[in-house]
């Protein structure tokens, strides 16, 4: 089930990319690398590893299927999430456990058990793994003046950091420093 559901997800990231002005492909750019940190994430909290994964595969689906607003993108993607798991009958105490992922993945202060946090702690870890897209984002999206930049992504990396749960913070702790260090020259 997971790998059908992963199939869907990258026929609607093809179609994301195709009507996207910078060709944006959500899963190269985002989606892999939250479902790599959350499958490992798993793991080491010892979290229900199917859950995570389709929380992880389906966090964002509002965004990739481009349904509603940004800033509702949680709530309309667990709808979007509960539609897609049920048709693929996947058992009803596992649904409601990956919308729950869905729904709070946007603040680790939300989440509400282990497997919610794997995916929140994940899609922050996603942009420690792809500072490529930073750039992206700082200087193509958001029109970003070079001399402004080290202090724009020092903002978004402080503010990621921040973010993360206490035990994941403390466990990325030197990965951010080195992340400081190479990217910021501090
Ligand atoms: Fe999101
Ligand atoms: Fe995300």
């Amino acid at each position: 089930m997971i790998n059908e559901i992963k199939q869907e997800i990258l026929k609607d990231i093809e179609i994301y990319k195709n009507n996207s002005d910078d060709h944006y492909d959500f899963w190269n750019e985002h989606i892999k690398y939250v479902y790599k940190e959350a499958i490992s994430l798993s793991e080491l909290y010892k979290a229900d590893r199917t859950i995570v994964e389709l929380g992880a595969l389906l966090h964002d689906i509002a965004l990739i299927k481009q349904v509603g607003d940004r800033k509702d993108h949680h709530t309309n993607g667990a709808k979007l999430a509960k539609d897609i798991l049920e048709k693929y009958n996947c058992p009803k105490e596992i649904i409601e456990k990956v919308i729950g992922c869905v729904l709070n993945h946007r603040s680790c202060k939300n989440a509400t058990n282990l497997e919610e946090l794997c995916v929140c702690d994940a899609d922050i870890l996603a942009h420690f793994d792809n500072i490529p897209m930073l750039f992206n984002s700082a200087f193509n999206r958001n029109k970003v003046k070079l001399n402004e930049v080290r202090t724009w992504m020092k903002e978004c990396f402080e503010k990621d950091y921040n973010d993360l749960s206490d035990k994941t913070r403390e466990l990325f702790k030197l990965r951010y420093k080195q992340i400081c260090e190479i990217v910021l020259g501090e």
